[in-house]
């Protein structure tokens, strides 16, 4: 069967699938077959060669559909099926205390899935809009009088996912891409 990379994302305001597609049409660009699903939808790793998963992040924690797909796929991971993580993430200030904290939370969260050997994990910032704010958070009042904001810096993902395309085809992956 002919490998492809999964871009498998867990969202609850749709940030991380709007960054996900982006991984995932910087991959094409590359020549890779990409498919981008959410990450509670995918029941089988079969046929993936690799696997990139982006997490948004909430009370300091990997959304919880992250956490599953990560528990589900223990045996895919622990063969050895390349993997890479994108997670945010802060989105009201660029301060690098607050993103040091938040990429260290995101590795004691990693570190409870020992089988996981990421070939590279990513820090994005987040994106904020009070007046979409999903249940159980649209009932904060403080949350709600909070300003927009959107600290994605699509061009360092852009670059991140260059980055990831070219590991791919220097590594010790098998992975047909579109280009001959
Ligand atoms: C209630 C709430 C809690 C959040 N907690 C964190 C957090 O602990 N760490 C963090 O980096 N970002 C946190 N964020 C920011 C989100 O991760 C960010 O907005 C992200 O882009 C949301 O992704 P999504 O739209 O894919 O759900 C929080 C956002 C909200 C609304």
């Amino acid at each position: 069967m002919e490998k492809k990379v999964l871009v498998a994302f867990a969202t609850t305001h749709g940030a991380t699938q709007e960054v996900a597609e982006e991984v995932a049409a910087v991959l094409r660009d590359h020549g890779y077959e990409v498919e981008v699903q959410p990450a509670r939808a995918v029941k089988s790793l079969a046929g993936c060669g690799a696997v990139v998963l982006g997490a948004s992040l909430y009370m300091m924690h990997m959304h919880k559909d992250a956490a599953r797909f990560l528990s589900r796929h223990k045996r895919a991971f622990n063969e050895g099926l390349p993997f890479a993580i994108f997670a945010g993430g802060p989105f009201d200030k660029a301060d690098a205390a607050v993103w040091a904290e938040v990429r260290k939370r995101l590795d004691g969260d990693l570190a409870n899935y020992p089988w996981l050997k990421p070939i590279s994990t990513l820090v994005i910032g987040g994106k904020f809009d009070p007046t979409g704010l999903r249940f159980p958070w649209n009932l904060l009042p403080a949350l709600k009088q909070m300003s927009s904001s959107d600290l994605r810096d699509w061009q360092a993902i852009r670059a991140w996912a260059g980055s990831l395309a070219e590991q791919m085809a220097t590594g010790p992956l098998d992975l047909p891409t579109t280009i001959a």
